[in-house]
């Protein structure tokens, strides 16, 4: 740095005068730029820890309008509008209907639509076809009454499924881009997840009706055993309920249960429906029947979780069953349920040759199995229920 030479007490240097507003002015600019930096870094601080915590609601399978409500909840104290609502658009999970959720103020939803529609006209107008997201803050919506108002558009890849829309009234500020950004970010997320749900409800349907599909065939195969599929899983769900089982374990038995006989798809006709007793030749095809239901469903991912039950229905409590003759506790415990829910309702069921056994008969077999055909808690848990097995004697699941 130059330092003017001195010259003498008498010749003090000519400095510049100092001007005193020049380095505060400075320091007024400066000042001025960290406080819009610091807002701008709050507020978008704000909008990703509400994405953050957005994003863990969004759960798969949960529906939609309870993951929108979360959604508007969390979102109004950050854009402090007197309405903020989101609209759907139809589609083919609503019956063909737009539907609308809204917090804070309640407002009709053709007016919001209508309101949503003007703006982003308006919108489109002012910035050159931009739809990204409509701020306008003077919507007249009476001669002398006017809104602000925010319209994002909910989409994924070129399809519009809703628009979200905030409303402030005259007497509050103006909107502008921190609460236009927020929005856009939480709509895009919401989107995506649309979308997703759509495609995962859509699978499940298609999963449930493949199973249901497979269910007919069988039924439509052994008329006497019509609905017995229906019956066992919801006589295992009865069991397991009182067995302690939680819902995960609780849906996969009722999953197994509607499937459990599924390989008597694969075995002769003739046989599966023949009056009368079955020669020793019959009654090893019939056999065949849990390892034929065991490699139908082995190759599908979704069904691994139930292949135990559906394998070994029929081993026997001493190891006498079959396929595979295992015994006591290596007989999977899915299997162990169901195998007393089945053995119930085949004795309860007619048969081509024989009625259905009374209630009593049914009770003094299980009394003399226990423990030697079938685990004895799972039996003394279907004779302690005695309403639900009154019920599904009589075939109320069949009505
Ligand atoms: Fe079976
Ligand atoms: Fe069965």
């Amino acid at each position: 740095m130059h330092t003017p030479a001195t010259t003498g007490l008498n010749s003090a240097p000519h400095l510049p005068p100092v001007v005193a507003s020049e380095p505060n002015s400075t320091i007024a600019v400066l000042e001025d730029e960290i406080d819009q930096l610091a807002s701008a870094l709050a507020a978008r601080f704000e909008e990703l820890t509400l994405i953050h915590d957005l994003s863990q609601s969004l759960t798969l399978g949960e529906e939609s309008s309870s993951i929108v409500e979360t959604l508007l909840d969390e979102l109004r104290p950050c854009t402090s509008a007197s309405s903020l609502a989101i609209l759907l658009e139809p589609d083919d999970t609503s019956n063909g209907e737009a539907s609308m959720h809204v917090v804070g103020e309640t407002v009709e939803m053709d007016w919001l639509n209508e309101l949503a529609i003007r703006a982003e006209e308006i919108s489109e107008e002012v910035s050159g076809g931009s739809r990204s997201i409509s701020i306008v803050n003077r919507l007249a919506i009476d001669y002398d009454k006017f809104v602000r108002i925010v319209v994002v558009p909910i989409d994924r890849r070129n399809q519009l499924l809703g628009r979200m829309i905030a409303i402030r009234t005259a007497d509050q500020p103006e909107f502008g881009t921190t609460e236009g950004d927020l929005m856009r970010s939480t709509s895009m997320m919401l989107g995506v997840h649309l979308i997703n749900q759509r495609q995962f409800l859509e699978l499940q349907q298609m999963f449930e009706g493949t199973i249901q599909s497979l269910v007919s065939a069988l039924d439509a195969k052994d008329a006497y055993t019509c609905g017995h599929s229906t019956r066992v899983s919801e006589l295992t769900v009865e069991l397991a309920k009182r067995l302690d089982y939680g819902d995960e374990g609780i849906s996969r038995v009722r999953m197994g249960g509607i499937l459990h006989d599924i390989g008597k798809i694969g075995v002769d006709d003739a046989v599966l429906c023949k009056p009368g007793k079955l020669t020793e030749e019959e009654f090893d095809q019939i056999k065949q029947h849990p390892v034929l239901g065991y490699e139908i469903l082995k190759g599908i991912r979704q069904f691994s979780h139930i292949l135990p039950a559906v394998r070994h229905h029929h081993e026997s409590w001493d190891g006498t069953g079959y396929p595979d003759g295992l015994a006591g506790d290596d007989i999977p415990r899915d299997a162990q349920i169901m195998a007393v829910a089945d053995a119930f309702d085949a004795m309860t069921s007619d048969r081509p040759y024989r009625s259905g056994m009374c209630l009593e008969k049914v009770i003094s077999i299980f009394q003399s199995g226990r423990g030697s055909q079938w685990a004895a808690d799972v039996v003394d848990t279907l004779l302690g229920m005695p309403e639900v097995m009154e019920r599904y004697a009589h075939k109320e699941s069949d009505k």
